[in-house]
């Protein structure tokens, strides 16, 4: 019942999933850009030096293609007694995958991680739209968004 679908597996992002089909995943979500490999590569390896503070999953299928991600990034605070917050980002799966639990299952390996890592609460942004299905995961609404674009 906790379980993935069968021969499905999550695991962090890897560098060959440029070819894996993690950017295709992304654009269900928003816009991604035209990314090369190269800049790709200068983007994974920023993030993997920083692997106490980026953690970014991806959702194989049998056929190794991923096909759901999200991340959570470590914030270290002053306040709270030096307290660490998480911050959910990215949560997407692709359209022909969804409702299979796999959202699900990546809040919850998220919600692991920055438990573990010692956050006293993961945050996360989002629209109207999907506010049920975070509640599902154990979210609830609190306070409001605001945002300044550049
Ligand atoms: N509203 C209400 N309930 C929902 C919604 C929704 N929009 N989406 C899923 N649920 C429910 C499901 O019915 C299920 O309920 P159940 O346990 O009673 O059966 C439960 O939530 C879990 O659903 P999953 O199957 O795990 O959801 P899925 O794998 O389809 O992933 C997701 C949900 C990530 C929102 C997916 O629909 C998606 O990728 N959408 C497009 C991208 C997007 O909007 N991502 C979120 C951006 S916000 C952010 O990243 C912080």
């Amino acid at each position: 019942k906790d379980a993935l679908p069968p021969s499905y597996i999550m695991r962090p992002l890897e560098r060959t999933d440029y070819a894996a089909g993690f950017l295709d995943v992304l654009k269900v979500l928003t816009t991604v850009g035209d990314i090369s490999q190269e800049k790709w590569t200068e983007r994974y390896d920023w993030m993997a030096k920083r692997g106490d503070e980026y953690f970014v999953l991806v959702v194989c299928d049998g056929e190794g293609e991923v096909v759901g991600t999200g991340s959570v990034i470590v914030e270290r605070k002053f306040i709270h007694n030096l307290g660490l917050v998480g911050h959910i980002e990215d949560i997407v799966v692709n359209k022909d995958q969804q409702g299979k639990k796999l959202g699900l299952r990546i809040i919850e390996a998220l919600d692991y991680i920055a438990e573990r890592i010692g956050c006293y609460k993961t945050i996360l942004d989002c629209s109207e739209t999907n506010e049920g299905f975070y509640v599902k995961c154990g979210y609830k609404r609190v306070g409001l968004e605001m945002a300044h674009y550049y």
